[in-house]
């Protein structure tokens, strides 16, 4: 997949970068209301039972906050977060590996998890439910089980498709919350906080710009905020305004609705070559050489929010929006 400005995902080197930024508590975490709500009810409880939180699902496109509130239920929890991924765990003994190191409390951070191997799934069901792993000692029918006890943990899993997690481990999780793309204000809100972290002056309408063009996802809008900045530190004297920003969001190629030069070549290769659709998801992934799962899970869902495709039984339509969008006619009109 190409490098995008505005994709949702985590690109080179921006991991420690966005870690500094982070909110570190739940009061300091802005939008996404009543995931904030419901985890601050359910943290308190366990706490004040001393035991620790149940298993956490988050799920929703790239960008929106997964990893941080996992990080932040560890710190409201007073607990380690370990921190791995579905395809890092290859084979079960890996997973054994990581468990079996586990301080009681600890928050496991599992990041695509449903990318996680049937054989290791398994290992995980028992760990979840009842804190023990399954061992299998010695081959054929001298082979035995032996359990060997966990300390209790709370298993964070994250995923960008709930629909591709097997029923028996989405079962086990007794929180699951959708994150929502954020309002406009909400990305002001965090294009001002990060800009104060970072220690850059913001003019409010530039902060406002780069939260109109972020489609909804504070990755993307810290993202921006970051390129603005060194154009600003270039060109103006280091004040993030309106004017630099508007500049550089043209050079960087982010359109008014926040949109790139591959959301240009999918909504433009659906009308140029299909009429707007219905066309196929896969079609449409041939045509611009992406992976479907890819347009899935990282292109599509902005599109479908702003109402520019729609979703019907016969493929993806383009809708009137995206001809004004590109100053095109609506067919039939
Ligand atoms: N930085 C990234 N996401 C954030 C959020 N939801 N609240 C505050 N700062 C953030």
């Amino acid at each position: 997949m190409e490098e995008r400005i505005v994709s949702g995902e985590t690109q080179r080197e921006e991991e420690w970068q966005e870690l500094s930024l982070r909110p570190q508590r739940l009061s300091q975490y802005i939008g996404q209301q009543t995931v904030k709500e419901n985890l601050k009810v359910f943290i308190e409880a366990a706490k004040m039972r001393e035991e620790c939180l149940d298993h956490v699902l988050l799920y929703g496109p790239p960008g929106l906050g997964k990893t941080t509130l996992a990080s932040i239920i560890a710190n409201e929890m007073g607990v380690n977060l370990r921190t791995t991924a579905g395809p890092a765990i290859e084979r079960p003994g890996d997973l054994a590996a990581i468990l079996t190191a586990l301080e009681p409390g600890d928050v496991l951070f599992i990041d695509e998890i449903h990318r996680l191997n049937r054989s290791v799934e398994e290992v995980l069901y028992p760990a979840m439910e009842d804190f023990c792993l399954d061992i299998v000692i010695g081959k054929g029918p001298s082979a035995r089980s032996v359990r060997l006890d966990l300390p209790p943990f709370t298993l964070v899993g994250a995923t960008t498709r709930a629909g591709m997690l097997s029923a028996p481990l989405r079962d086990r999780f007794g929180v699951m919350s959708r994150l929502e793309f954020y309002t406009q204000g909400e990305l002001s809100e965090i294009v001002t906080r990060t800009a104060d972290v970072m220690n850059v002056s913001i003019e409010r309408s530039a902060g406002g710009e780069i939260a109109r063009r972020s489609r909804g996802t504070p990755r993307i809008a810290n993202r921006l905020l970051r390129r603005v900045r060194d154009f600003a530190q270039v060109r103006a004297e280091g004040e993030v305004t309106k004017a630099i920003t508007d500049e550089a969001l043209e050079l960087l190629q982010v359109d008014q609705e926040g949109l790139d030069h591959i959301d240009h070549k999918l909504l433009k290769g659906m009308i140029e070559k299909f009429k707007g659709g219905p066309v196929g998801l896969d079609t449409i992934a041939a045509t611009i050489g992406e992976e479907s799962h890819t347009i899935e899970d990282v292109y599509e869902p902005y599109l479908l929010q702003i109402g520019f495709l729609q979703r019907t039984p016969r493929g993806r339509m383009v809708t009137h929006r995206v001809y004004d969008h590109f100053n095109l006619e609506v067919p039939g009109t």
